[in-house]
């Protein structure tokens, strides 16, 4: 696997860490999060969800938590330097250098400001393939107090996803990155073959 070696001087994010990123993307409700936890527990990598990291900056109380806060509530993209700056304090913080990033990049912005910005190109894509029905009935299922849970903000976010999100994932499968995973199983039985893929990766 090419390991991309940062210095201070190119983006605050590391002196001299090897960084190893690996994206984890998916709909709402494909079980990006799901399937990480268990990466990490299994593999002990680092797991960073972008929505999480959003979710938390918008209770800090400033002008741009609440920005964020009303995006989320409409299943719109957060501009990224909003969740790139997110993402490069918790990769630094962590002090580690192999990442699991779920949940990003979501558009063809996030992915070019990614790029510029941390000089990262991700080792491979898990793409969670997983028919709307099911993510639905996933979503509507949860209750973890999400403001965007609800039938109206799901259908936005389905929208956005197949919109901005897939063409992010029909980027990198043409050069060769992504692994496309059927998540519309058993979250065990899914497991099974991304355990697989990380063993064989
Ligand atoms: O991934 P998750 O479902 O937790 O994302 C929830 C919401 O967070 C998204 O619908 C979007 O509003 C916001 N988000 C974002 N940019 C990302 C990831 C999430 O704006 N890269
Ligand atoms: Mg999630």
């Amino acid at each position: 696997m090419a390991v991309v070696t940062e210095t201070a001087a190119t983006n605050g994010v590391s002196t001299a860490v090897k960084h190893k990123v690996i994206f984890v993307l998916g709909g709402p409700g494909s079980g990006k999060g799901t399937q990480s936890a268990k990466l990490v527990s299994e593999f002990g990598v680092v797991h960073l969800s972008a929505g999480d990291l959003l979710r938390a900056h918008m209770k800090s109380g400033s002008k741009e938590g609440t920005m964020v806060a009303d995006m989320i509530a409409n299943g719109q993209i957060v501009p990224s330097y909003v969740t790139v700056g997110l993402l490069q304090d918790a990769m630094r913080d962590s002090g580690k250098g192999v990442f699991l990033i779920d949940g990003f990049p979501r558009n063809e912005e996030n992915r070019a400001a990614f790029e510029e910005q941390t000089k990262i190109t991700p080792e491979f894509i898990l793409f969670f393939d997983c028919p709307a029905e099911t993510m639905e009935k996933r979503l509507l299922g949860r209750q973890e107090g999400r403001t965007d849970d609800n039938l109206e903000t799901i259908r936005k976010r389905f929208k956005v996803f197949e919109e901005q999100s897939l063409p992010v994932v029909q980027h990198y499968e043409k050069t060769g990155r992504v692994a496309r995973i059927n998540a519309d199983r058993d979250p065990e039985d899914v497991y099974r073959e991304v355990r697989r893929l990380f063993e064989e990766l």
